[in-house]
């Protein structure tokens, strides 16, 4: 993760989160992890928890409190009490800046306020779906500190959504079926940055791609796009593969399930289970069994059996391993130059959700194309003024 390492060097000699604890709900996986070491690189007491009970690589929570003076309240496959529990355990830290992945710590705050939630001066928040938590709350005019929303930063929109994505939900997809998608139909629903990234990576695989989408603007992209775009319950009568990515609930449900084809693959890519109605699977069922690990299926009406991945949770954490490093390098690059940027200037900006600035986004994409040696050309001044004159 050279981008990260480059910036880690950069928080060891200016140290710009010196005297400042970080509430830190993460995936917690090796990449988290060079973040974490970047952070406290910079200075930052940092207490860590996982956010999805199976994304936790227990090796690398470990290794993070043995060799690298983290706090780690995380555990593979923990329960929800548990899980919970965790998320109180760093709260309790009292702590000045949040990381959230889905906003669980940002909620946990606010459901209980007091003190504790009154020291906070920040917070980031890495994904679509927590940002609409947030949103949510600052609707209700009860977001009590400013939240950067990260995956709404160009560079991360390209890189994590898009490229993570698309490739991983397919690898966590590939990996618990080991199934071919050439010459088969999989319906991707929603067609956000993650919903794109997913159709171009099976289209790249051979599939037949069909898409699902409530917005016009990105339904009729995805139709200039090339592929078939279908209401989502004639998609499933059609697909061999389903797979959410909306942020929204029930995407997946009983009149779907009502159609699906004998053999189908269930998977869910966004970021709460709440996308797929397993009740809906349950209710419909004769009987099911474990197929194969993180493979559960379902007898269903007319001799149907339909395969549901990692229990409708996030596939490419919950069957593979997240994004790969490259991808999280920007990614993390980009939170830790947001929170540092937030220990400077949270004092400043209103409580509600913020873009991460643009400049943080550049610096992020000329860091990665120097690790990789591409240079690239930059305007002249003549070029410049033009482009900023309405003359
Ligand atoms: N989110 C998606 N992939 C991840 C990874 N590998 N590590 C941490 N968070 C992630």
């Amino acid at each position: 993760m050279p981008v990260l390492r480059t910036i880690r060097e950069r928080f060891a000699a200016e140290r710009p989160l010196d005297g400042l604890t970080i509430a830190a709900c993460l995936h917690v996986t090796a990449e988290t992890a060079n973040l974490v070491r970047t952070l406290i690189a910079g200075g930052a007491d940092v207490a860590l928890c996982a956010s999805n009970p199976l994304s936790t690589q227990d090796g690398v929570a470990a290794a993070l409190v043995a060799e690298h003076g983290a706090e780690v309240h995380a555990r593979r496959g923990e329960d929800v009490d548990t899980y919970v529990s965790h998320i109180a355990a760093i709260v309790d830290r009292g702590p000045q800046l949040t990381m959230d992945d889905g906003a669980d710590v940002i909620s946990f705050l606010h459901a209980r306020g007091g003190p504790a939630l009154d020291a906070v001066i920040g917070g980031t928040e890495d994904t679509t779906s927590g940002a609409i938590r947030v949103h949510a709350l600052e609707e209700e005019g009860r977001l009590a500190f400013p939240v950067l929303a990260l995956a709404r930063a160009r560079v991360s929109q390209l890189v994590e959504t898009r490229h993570g994505t698309g490739q991983s939900a397919l690898d966590g997809i590939l990996r618990a079926t080991n199934t071919l998608l050439a010459g088969r139909t999989l319906a991707v629903y929603g067609y956000g940055p993650c919903g794109q990234g997913i159709a171009r990576r099976a289209q790249g695989l051979g599939a037949a791609v069909v898409v699902c989408e409530v917005d016009p603007v990105r339904a009729l992209e995805a139709r200039l796009d090339g592929y078939t775009v279908l209401p989502g319950v004639e998609a499933a009568a059609r697909s061999d593969v389903l797979v959410t990515a909306t942020g929204a609930s029930d995407v997946v449900a009983d009149e779907h399930v009502a159609v699906m084809r004998d053999g189908a693959i269930l998977a869910n890519a966004g970021h709460f289970d709440v996308e797929i109605s397993v009740g809906a699977l349950r209710a419909a069922a004769t009987a099911s069994r474990q197929a194969r690990p993180l493979v559960e299926q379902f007898d269903l009406s007319g001799g149907r059996r339909v395969n549901l991945l990692a229990e409708g949770r996030v596939v490419n954490l919950a069957a593979a391993e997240g994004h790969p490093a490259p991808v999280m390098d920007i990614a993390f690059a980009v939170e830790a130059l947001a929170i540092a940027h937030l220990a400077d200037a949270a004092t400043t900006l209103e409580p509600a959700l913020h873009e991460v600035p643009a400049a943080i986004s550049d610096e992020v994409a000329r860091l990665a194309l120097t690790a990789v040696g591409v240079e690239i050309d930059h305007l002249s001044d003549e070029q410049r003024r033009y482009l900023t004159s309405w003359a």
